[in-house]
């Protein structure tokens, strides 16, 4: 635990320090030296990602990129070697031919995918893997329609190892709402949360979302809305969008002395389950102590059961995971009862229950229709309803 300037106790980072892999300002100029003397590696959007989140902490405790001995025990075991949980691993893949180019002990510079030398791979091994076994142990299926399978499959065939430099934090997307785990530590801390509840999405608020929220705020301090902005696959709803209906339900509909919205600028992998736990450990790391996970978090299409996500957290040691999962069913609304409930919560049965798809939801936005106030505030069915017609515009 971790005393700071408020007199707040914050939760510990994962493994007890936060990490910070960002070069001090005077060491600058020697490690941009450094980079110049060294072959170029060129990132992913996805390893530049990571390259940032291991920089700032978000990965706390991994200084790098995963070696063999760290990668197999993530993707058989589920934990660091030295025992604690983990679950997706964390690694830089390059072909082959790039691979033989470069030598074990020495110096690789990163590039982002604009070219621009970023940061500094100290390279202490590269190693071949097994595609499909990873598949199979991290995402639960070897299909190649499963967006995180089709990255992996398509990426190169040997991992880089070792710790990483970032040399400077790159220019967010949403520079109001970007936040480093220091940073939003010290925002609780100010604030004096001493219980921060994190909720992750990669979609607008529905009302469902917003019953989940509210119901963990009525228990904690502080609600962390953090939706993550890297990579998606290319049906999900644009960050843009997101960010800008993020806002506006804010602003009428929550106390904005309890909430803070704050990017996630990891990628999505859609590993359901093992990313859940994955999520709620990063969320540890910017400091919250409670992690909302409803039905299918992370998941796509129909590889997870629907509650696959929050049974995978009985699995591990919760004094090792620390942040406290907040499993919450299905909610939806109930023309009976006239507000969102669970199964669990109401007596009704499914002919008083409203549920829209996913493609529904499309299809009435595409019609320029708004959407059930029942199921979406109608500011942000307003925000849904101007891009979906920008979009149509720019189609045509
Ligand atoms: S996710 O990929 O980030 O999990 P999404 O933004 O849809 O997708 O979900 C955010 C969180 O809300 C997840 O924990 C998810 O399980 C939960 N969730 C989303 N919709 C519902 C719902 N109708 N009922 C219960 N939980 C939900």
């Amino acid at each position: 635990m971790s005393q700071n300037h408020a007199n707040v106790r914050l939760i510990a980072p994962h493994g007890g320090e936060l990490i910070n892999r960002l070069v001090a300002e005077a060491e600058l100029p020697v490690m941009r030296e450094r980079a110049e003397q060294a072959p170029v590696v060129q990132l992913s959007d996805v390893s530049l990602s990571d390259l940032e989140l291991i920089a700032t902490g978000v990965f706390s405790p991994l200084t790098g990129f995963m070696n063999s001995e760290t990668y197999r025990s993530v993707v058989y075991d589920m934990h660091l070697p030295n025992g604690l949980p983990w679950t997706i691993p964390i690694t830089l893949p390059v072909t082959r031919e790039m691979a033989d180019s470069l030598r074990v002990g020495a110096d690789v510079a990163l590039a982002a995918p604009t070219g621009e030398v970023v940061g500094l791979l100290e390279l202490a091994e590269k190693f071949d893997y097994d595609k499909e076994a990873e598949a199979e142990n991290v995402y639960r299926t070897t299909e190649d329609e499963h967006p995180g399978v089709a990255r992996l499959y398509a990426q190169g065939d040997v991992y880089l190892a070792g710790d990483v430099w970032l040399f400077s934090l790159p220019q967010p997307e949403f520079p109001e709402i970007y936040r480093t785990p220091t940073q939003t530590r010290a925002i609780f801390a100010e604030r004096g949360w001493r219980q921060v509840v994190a909720f992750q999405t990669r979609n607008p608020i529905h009302r469902a979302h917003e019953y989940l929220q509210k119901c963990a705020l009525e228990m904690v301090d502080g609600l962390m809305l953090h939706p993550l902005v890297g990579a998606t696959k290319s049906d999900d709803i644009p960050a843009d969008v997101r960010i800008e209906s993020y806002k506006v339900v804010l602003e009428h509909y929550y106390p904005a002395d309890r909430v803070l919205l704050s990017a996630f600028p990891a990628a999505m992998r859609y590993a359901g389950p093992r990313e859940a736990v994955f999520h709620a450990i990063c969320r540890k790391n910017y400091g919250c102590t409670h992690f909302i996970v409803g039905r299918d978090h992370a998941g796509v299409g129909g590889y997870y059961g629907t509650y696959d996500a929050q049974l995978i957290f009985d699995e591990f040691d919760p004094a090792t995971i620390g942040i406290v999962p907040l499993r919450f069913e299905h909610a939806f609304y109930c023309r009976d009862c006239g507000h969102i409930v669970t199964a669990k919560t109401c007596p009704h049965g499914k002919d008083s229950w409203l549920h829209l798809s996913g493609t529904q939801v499309r299809e009435k936005l595409s019609n320029g229709e708004a959407l059930p106030v029942e199921f979406t505030r109608p500011e942000v069915s307003e925000v849904l309803l101007r891009s979906t017609a920008r979009q149509k515009a720019n189609a045509r």
